[in-house]
């Protein structure tokens, strides 16, 4: 008994803001100091197993990002200007505030991005790939927050 539900799940963001090393994490619980900028995207899969017998698969995109040096609350909010405007209205997005270990550097305030978040309907954490703070947390909400019928 059981349900398997799969989904697409996509990663969109500046180059070098982590979105490979938080696939990495997610998917082997690894990290790399030294890690490769993604050329094209790469594509991974890692399920989920929910209470309620219930499991979530993701076909994980991690898209190779663009630009570097720009990583502004801005940038991210014009990634979800267009999903709001392209993709399908049952989507769920999040957005995640990586390289949260690094608190010395911090450029984006937590409160101006959650309250961002929190208007625009989107889930919102913290997170950092190399401790591994709040990565399950971050795709388990995912998860959670798929239609399943
Ligand atoms: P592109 O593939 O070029 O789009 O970059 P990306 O967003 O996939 O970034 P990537 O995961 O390659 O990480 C870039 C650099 O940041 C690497 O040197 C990582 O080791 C480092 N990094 C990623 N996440 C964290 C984190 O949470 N904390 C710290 N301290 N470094 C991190
Ligand atoms: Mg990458």
């Amino acid at each position: 008994t059981g349900r398997l539900y799969q989904f697409k799940l996509v990663l969109l963001g500046e180059s070098a803001v982590g979105k490979s090393s938080l696939v990495l994490r997610f998917v082997k619980d690894q990290f790399d100091d030294y890690r490769e900028s993604t050329i094209g995207a790469a594509f991974l899969t890692q399920t989920i197993g929910l209470d309620n017998n219930t499991t979530v698969k993701f076909e994980i995109w991690d898209t190779a990002g663009q630009e570097r040096y720009k990583s502004s609350l801005e940038k991210a909010k014009s990634w979800v200007k267009e999903l709001q405007r392209q993709a399908d209205p049952n989507i769920v997005i999040a957005l995640a505030g990586n390289k949260s270990d690094l608190s010395a550097r911090r450029v984006i305030d937590t409160e101006e991005a959650k309250a961002y978040a929190d208007d625009t309907g989107l889930l919102f954490f913290e997170t950092s790939a190399k401790t591994a703070t709040n990565v399950n947390e971050l795709f388990t909400s995912i998860a959670r927050k798929m239609p399943l019928d």
